[in-house]
């Protein structure tokens, strides 16, 4: 196995708190990374560091763990420009308009889904990417949803299956048959290609009730629950998600106190995805809140052709920091190690010995500037298990 050294990095964030300046990122300036075949091997100041076979200058940048997106809906087709138009002159989101991307994406061909989840995957990795989490939820047929997840886990291990993104159309006057569905023949066909099992816990979607049903029917069949939670409005999601152990439960953007405090005290991660305030023009969520209370935080992008169709994790940290009040440290942290551990991975999000050796380099001094200097292409290089792939 051939090692590299990765030498001249201005700052190293290894989000290990025992490393460096001691924070929670674990800061080393003036850095060097040693890496064997996909692990990091070492990680410490420039001039200690180990000779090996290969040596790369990295320039003076900054070097980050890749980025952990733990929420994105990347298997669809078509396209929602007009409902973007019409948020844009006033009107409001509704998760009415993925029946738009049901339609288009039930009419796409295998092809057709897999070009465009490639698309938007080199899209994020260019982005500096390197772990991410994706769903089905635009099929909603039995044969829809298990292609949906089949094309997924062809691109990555962290595939969600989400038969309840809303009740099927075809199901509009029997949402208890949909509900039967979905945690029945469905499951079965989803079940073999998926890690996780998410519902749409929502006024118009699913009601903590049906959303519990469907999670344990998952869990049943060795799926991990997350759970699309208090996007919209206030409701049961977040204390579902932390009564059914859910790795995360993602918006989190209507919270009482009570479920702040039930966050505080789980494993559960509170996933804030800024993207979609951004896109639907809605509240932020209250990221400092949780903070405060102890919750951990992960940043992700919610990819998707409605309500948030972006898939640079860069620009949810300049709004993180910009709008929901979160420092540069936190956000970062949030959006490499607390992806990480919305999907309950630890080999990932940290540039520790043993982790895989996923980089992202800034053309920055620091990581900061990802704040500082919002919607600048700063990434300039992606090295993923120990391979330059951007
Ligand atoms: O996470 N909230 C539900 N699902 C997506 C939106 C899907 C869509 O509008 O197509 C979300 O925001
Ligand atoms: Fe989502």
């Amino acid at each position: 196995m051939s090692s590299t050294v990765i030498t001249n990095i201005a700052t190293l964030v290894t989000n290990d708190p025992s490393l460096g300046d001691c924070s929670p990122l674990g800061l080393i300036q003036d850095a060097a990374v040693v890496i064997d075949g996909d692990r990091v091997a070492w990680t410490g100041e420039s001039s200690k560091a180990p000779a090996t076979d290969n040596r790369v200058d990295a320039g003076g940048r900054t070097v980050l763990p890749g980025f952990v997106d733990s929420h994105s809906h990347l298997v669809f087709a078509g396209d929602r420009t007009q409902e973007f138009n019409a948020r844009m002159s006033g009107r409001s989101y509704t998760a009415g308009g993925i029946r738009t991307t049901v339609a288009a994406t039930r009419a796409a061909s295998d092809d057709d889904l897999e070009r465009n989840l490639t698309h938007y995957l080199a899209e994020a990795l260019r982005q500096g990417t390197t772990t991410f989490e994706t769903k089905s939820g635009y099929g909603l047929t039995v044969a829809d949803e298990a292609r949906a997840l089949r094309i997924a886990a062809a691109h990555t291990d962290e595939v969600t299956y989400l038969g309840a993104h809303i009740v099927a159309p075809d199901f509009a006057d029997d949402p208890a048959g949909y509900v039967a569905l979905v945690t029945g023949e469905m499951l079965d066909a989803c079940a073999p290609h998926a890690r996780w099992i998410d519902v749409f816990c929502e006024k118009g979607a699913f009601d903590g009730d049906q959303a519990r049903a469907i999670l344990t029917a998952g869990k049943a069949r060795g799926l991990h629950p997350r759970i699309h939670a208090n996007q919209l409005s206030y409701g049961p999601g977040v204390q579902l998600a932390v009564e059914l152990d859910a790795a995360s439960a993602d918006h989190c953007t209507h919270l009482t106190d009570a479920d702040v405090d039930a966050l505080a005290n789980s494993a559960t991660v509170a996933t804030l995805l800024p993207g979609a305030e951004f896109s639907t023009r809605a509240a932020w969520p209250d990221a400092r809140r949780l903070l405060d209370a102890g919750v951990t935080v992960a940043l992700s992008t919610d990819c998707n052709p409605g309500s948030s169709f972006t898939s640079s994790v860069p620009f949810c940290i300049a709004l993180a920091v910009r709008d929901m009040r979160m420092t540069p440290d936190e956000a970062l942290w949030s959006a490499t190690a607390g992806g990480a551990a919305a999907l309950r991975r630890t080999d990932v999000g940290r540039l520790t010995p043993g982790a895989y050796a996923d980089l992202t380099f800034l053309d920055a001094p620091s990581h900061v500037h990802l704040a500082y200097r919002p919607g600048v292409p700063l990434v300039s290089g992606v090295w993923r298990r120990g391979v330059p792939v951007a």
